[in-house]
């Protein structure tokens, strides 16, 4: 396996999707940065396509950095004793690196090694969507020096930066009220997904949700845990409780309601996957505050 080819190729297709995408600077970037200052290593975990690449990318900038997705299928036998080729493959490319990003790291068995390793000398970051990732989960190799940081779709804020909609206490008693309000309506109806808010039309977002829909909640209802939960859900709402239409109300009362968590939401039903969060963490742009 040409392994310099490869890492060259997901960095040249990663630059790519941003060159395309108007980028929005996420909220999170300061928590972020503050916790790359201590020479741990930062894993940035959530849903899939909530932006963590693209996040991680963001955090390295300013740096010299290796870049390897390990969600490539040309990287799916790698195990721990191919790591260090990966890496002289870094190397290879571009010279000496002080910062690297391990992307969806969780698929090569026993990585906590290699990433204790290169903390050393480097600033780490790896991403996923696993459960596994998170830090009461993690080896005991890193315990001590890992820190998680929970990524979710745009928050209300960051959808309102991405239209070009200006959000201030006082802009809400303005006549800028109407396009904030509206603006509200369509975010409560397509979430923040960042490739959803960017879709050029409704049968592109559509399109998109019933995507991640069968990616992450099929995927949740098939996990033994998950068809408990879907089963307590299903009292909950007339829609089948898996249906898109069905989640969006769901998410539309707990914008409008907040109810406390059940305790059949707790996560640990979930195991290994990220859920929906409650709507008001991403609204209030906090992250870290799922269900
Ligand atoms: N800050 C952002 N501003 C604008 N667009 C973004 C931003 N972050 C992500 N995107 C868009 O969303 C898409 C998904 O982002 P990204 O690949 O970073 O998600 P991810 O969480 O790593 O997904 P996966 O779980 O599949 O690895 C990108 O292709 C890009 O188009
Ligand atoms: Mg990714």
């Amino acid at each position: 396996m040409n392994f310099k080819r490869v890492v060259a190729e997901q960095l040249e297709e990663l630059v790519e999707i941003e060159s395309r995408s108007r980028l929005v600077p996420r909220e999170a970037l300061s928590t972020g940065k503050s916790a790359l200052s201590a020479p741990n290593v930062l894993a940035v975990l959530g849903v899939r396509r909530c932006g963590k690449s693209v996040f991680s990318h963001m955090l390295a900038k300013g740096y010299n950095f290796g870049y390897i997705n390990f969600d490539d299928e040309r990287l799916f036998d790698v195990k721990t004793k191919d790591l260090d080729d990966l890496l002289q493959a870094l190397y290879d490319l571009h010279g000496k690196i002080d910062f690297i990003i391990l992307d969806e790291i969780q698929k090569v068995l026993g990585w906590e090694l290699f990433a204790n390793r290169l903390r050393r000398t480097k600033r780490v970051i790896v991403t996923g969507s696993n459960s596994k990732l998170l830090g009461r989960e993690i080896a005991t190799e890193l315990r001590g020096r890992y820190e998680d940081i929970l990524m979710l779709p745009f928050s209300f804020r960051e959808y309102l930066r991405y239209r070009d909609i200006s959000f201030t206490p006082t802009s809400i008693r303005t006549a800028a009220r109407g396009s904030i309000v509206a603006a509200f309506d369509d975010y409560i109806r397509h979430g923040g997904f960042p490739e959803v808010v960017m879709a050029r039309n409704e049968a592109e977002r559509r399109k998109l949700l019933q995507n991640y829909f069968k990616t992450i909640f099929f995927a949740i209802r098939e996990a033994p845990e998950g068809q408990r939960a879907a089963r307590q859900q299903t009292h909950h709402r007339e829609l089948s409780p898996l249906s898109p239409g069905s989640i969006f109300c769901h998410r539309k009362r707990e914008v409008l309601f907040l109810p406390p968590p059940q305790d059949h939401e707790s996560e640990k039903d979930l195991p290994d996957r990220y859920r929906f969060c409650r709507a008001g963490a991403p609204f209030c742009g906090k992250p870290g505050e799922d269900t």
